[in-house]
């Protein structure tokens, strides 16, 4: 049965606009893609209104995943991911401790990141190692959550079927997507960045270099959102409208066109490059590093037409839509989008 053999895993990706899953074959060396699918939230593009969606919503598009992929959810070795404002994923420095005092002192640290109406943190962590320019303290990779997100993404995955498995970060499964496949940089770091509907995650890593992750509340739905109030047009004509004509469509300039926007307005869009900027700023202050040598580029609203080439001249970086199936041997052709499988596919490479 597909799905159910040791060596098959399913990496589910649960978004706020679509479900995607991969479900890889875990090879001797390498890995081949089995199934890959995707799954909207919503019946009609016009209902759409991620503030409004219910667990309901999620467990539709994850059981038409379930008969699309043809599995049994419950033989299905499973790894899902977290991501958003109620996770947190941290580089951070210790000296050597106990397991438990690390513990303790970890969910301390984690709560300065989470949102404090949800204080009631879990954690996991794993040592990376000695810091090499400090021998006697330790570097850390500590992952955090809130219980509420934890439960409820539990609770939707038994509903679903499934034996809940390994959890990991959104953040972390990007990184393993691209890290898993393709060589490390001799220096300098790669700056990760997944645009979905909701939100979006930064993520930078390198080689030696302390990683880095943030959430930025931004994505697809808010351009269309803007793009429909600035027309006066209804959500779905402006998605619609979105995708036919990609980044042009935010950067018309002449009142005859709709009702279009007056050049000194700023797009969402541009709220987003501005605060991937920031971030960039953010992180040559806290680590010196300032050797960007790529952005990586993934979710849905990657395949915005033009996006990638506006946001590299913003920011004067080269940026690549990342195909994760590239290096991938694959048993039936791929019918989803590539950019927009690269979280499912770095959860599925997971191996425990
Ligand atoms: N060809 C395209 N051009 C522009 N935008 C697109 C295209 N295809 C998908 N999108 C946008 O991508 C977004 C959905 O991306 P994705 O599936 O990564 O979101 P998600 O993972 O469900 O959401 P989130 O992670 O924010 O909860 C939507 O806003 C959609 O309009
Ligand atoms: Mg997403």
């Amino acid at each position: 049965m597909i799905g159910s053999r040791s060596n098959h895993i399913l990496g589910l990706d649960i978004g706020t606009f679509t479900v995607k899953g991969v479900l890889l074959e875990h090879l001797k060396q390498g890995y081949r893609v089995i199934k890959t699918g995707q799954v909207p939230l919503y019946e009609r593009v016009e209902s759409y209104d991620p503030t409004k969606l219910s667990s309901i919503d999620s467990l539709g598009a994850i059981k038409k995943l379930i008969t699309k992929f043809n599995i049994k959810p419950q033989k299905t070795n499973l790894v899902t991911g977290l991501g958003g404002a109620a996770t947190s994923l941290k580089e951070i420095k210790s000296i050597q401790m106990t397991n438990e005092e690390l513990s303790t002192s970890l969910t301390f640290e984690a709560r300065k990141h989470l949102p404090i109406d949800e204080s009631d943190t879990i954690i996991d962590f794993q040592v990376l190692g000695e810091d090499p320019q400090n021998p006697e303290q330790l570097r850390i990779l500590l992952a955090a959550s809130t219980k509420k997100l934890y439960s409820f993404h539990e609770d939707l995955l038994t509903e679903a079927g499934f034996k809940v498995g390994a959890v990991n970060l959104e953040p972390l499964a990007m990184v393993n997507a691209y890290f898993g496949l393709e060589d490390y940089p001799e220096e300098g770091v790669i700056i990760f960045l997944n645009v979905g509907a909701r939100h979006t995650t930064v993520v930078v890593d390198g080689r030696q270099d302390r990683i880095f992750s943030r959430d930025i509340p931004i994505g697809g739905h808010h351009f269309t959102n803007e793009l429909a109030k600035r027309r006066d047009i209804n959500y779905s004509a402006a998605e619609a409208i979105k995708i036919e004509e990609g980044i042009a469509a935010f950067q018309s300039t002449s009142p005859d066109e709709g009702g279009a926007l007056a050049i000194q307005e700023k797009t969402k869009i541009d709220e987003l490059v501005d605060e991937i900027s920031r971030t960039l700023r953010y992180y040559i202050k806290e680590t010196g590093q300032n050797q960007f040598n790529l952005v990586v580029l993934s979710g849905g609203s990657a395949n915005l037409i033009g996006f990638d080439e506006y946001l590299s001249e913003k920011i004067s970086l080269p940026v690549e839509v990342y195909n994760p199936f590239r290096a991938l041997e694959t048993a039936e052709q791929i019918d989803s989008n590539p950019a927009n499988m690269v979280v499912s596919v770095g959860l599925a490479m997971r191996s425990e």
